[in-house]
């Protein structure tokens, strides 16, 4: 099976195993496992914060964020597609007691002009603004990513506004290696900064937020209270440090055979790709030229070995990872002239 559904769908290579195994462990919830702190020591230093706190996943991550900027009864601005009002349960509502306010971006990412419109007016009537919330790549736009200067006009307007703001940066990684801006670059225009392992670097399991000493010191509390305080688990965090150690720069490979297969992608016909969308690792293609449904289309996929996901009735969703190779692209490439 040529699996692109996700670059979740990964697992621990030989060489992470053998890494794992090995890992120093201790109790992280008495903050005494060497290899956590190790992980969160050298996460902080990338993103140039104080402080960094290992958290199960990037949902919980971004959830422990919200909670810690926010109180009940505010309100988020994010973008429509992003993954925090789509996939994330509800949680905001849920959990933090805020709503969201979407806003429809460019592949994803509003303006500053978008945002300043909608912060609201100090009065009684309206849910008061608590935090502004990007996403870098953008998931769900097809791994778009965050124009810097834009970036940078937004962390202005929010400083001046006295807004905090916060990156989902699951797939930070990407965007990183996509432009060349550092890590470091990115988040210093952020007051907070969550990390996904278990996408495109290959970890199993496991996301990092980042941010001052006195915010992650308060969202330790929020770790705890969502059921994310856990015990030996540098071993999962030996993981996390072997894929920022070894599958970080590789990435470019990744965006390489997006960009591949989204040409081969645009020369079937029925289908096309928005190339202006194919910016890291996530294909799009709108497959309505077939006049087949996306469902079909992925199901004849599949009994050809391909895995692929419907992402509405007319789109299908490619993603390359770790385990897809240039000879897989070119497979699919081979496949898909067969069947279309
Ligand atoms: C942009 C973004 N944020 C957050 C998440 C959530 O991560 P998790 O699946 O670890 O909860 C994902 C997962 O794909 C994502 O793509």
């Amino acid at each position: 099976m040529i699996d692109l559904r996700s670059d979740t769908v990964t697992k621990p290579t030989p060489a992470m195993r053998e890494f794992m195994i090995r890992a120093e462990v201790g109790d992280d919830v008495f903050a005494e496992d060497p290899t956590v702190n190790r992980l969160q020591a050298m996460i902080s230093e990338m993103l140039g914060k104080e402080s960094a706190l290992f958290v199960p996943s990037g949902t919980q991550g971004n959830q422990i964020c919200i909670n810690t900027h926010t109180h009940p009864g505010q309100e988020v601005i994010c973008d429509y597609n992003a993954h925090i009002f789509n996939y994330e349960s509800g949680a905001p509502g849920m959990l933090s007691g805020v709503q969201l306010h979407p806003l429809i971006g460019h592949y994803g990412h509003p303006t500053v002009g978008q945002i300043s419109e909608v912060v609201r007016p100090p009065d009684d009537h309206y849910p008061q603004t608590g935090l502004i919330c990007l996403e870098n790549t953008h998931n769900r736009a097809g791994g778009t990513i965050f124009p810097f200067e834009e970036i940078k006009k937004i962390s202005k307007f929010a400083k001046t506004h006295h807004l905090p703001l916060h990156l989902d940066g699951a797939l930070l990684w990407n965007a990183s290696i996509a432009t060349g801006i550092s890590l470091s670059e990115y988040a210093a225009h952020f007051d907070s900064v969550s990390l996904c392992f278990s996408k495109g670097l290959g970890a199993p399991i496991g996301s990092i937020i980042a941010g001052t000493q006195s915010f992650i010191q308060r969202a330790h509390a929020y770790r705890k209270a969502y059921g994310g305080g856990m015990r030996q688990v540098g071993f999962i965090a030996a993981a996390c440090l072997f894929a920022v150690e070894n599958h970080f720069e590789r990435l470019s490979d990744d965006h390489r055979n997006a960009r591949q297969l989204a040409e081969y992608l645009n020369d079937v016909t029925g289908f096309s790709v928005d190339m202006e969308s194919v910016q890291t690792n996530i294909v799009i293609a709108d497959v309505s030229g077939t006049g087949q449904k996306a469902e079909e289309i992925v199901q004849k996929l599949k009994n050809e070995g391909i895995l692929t996901i419907p992402f509405s009735s007319k789109r299908i969703r490619f993603v390359t990872h770790l385990e897809i190779t240039h000879q897989d692209i070119l497979a699919c490439k081979d496949i898909l002239n067969r069947l279309f």
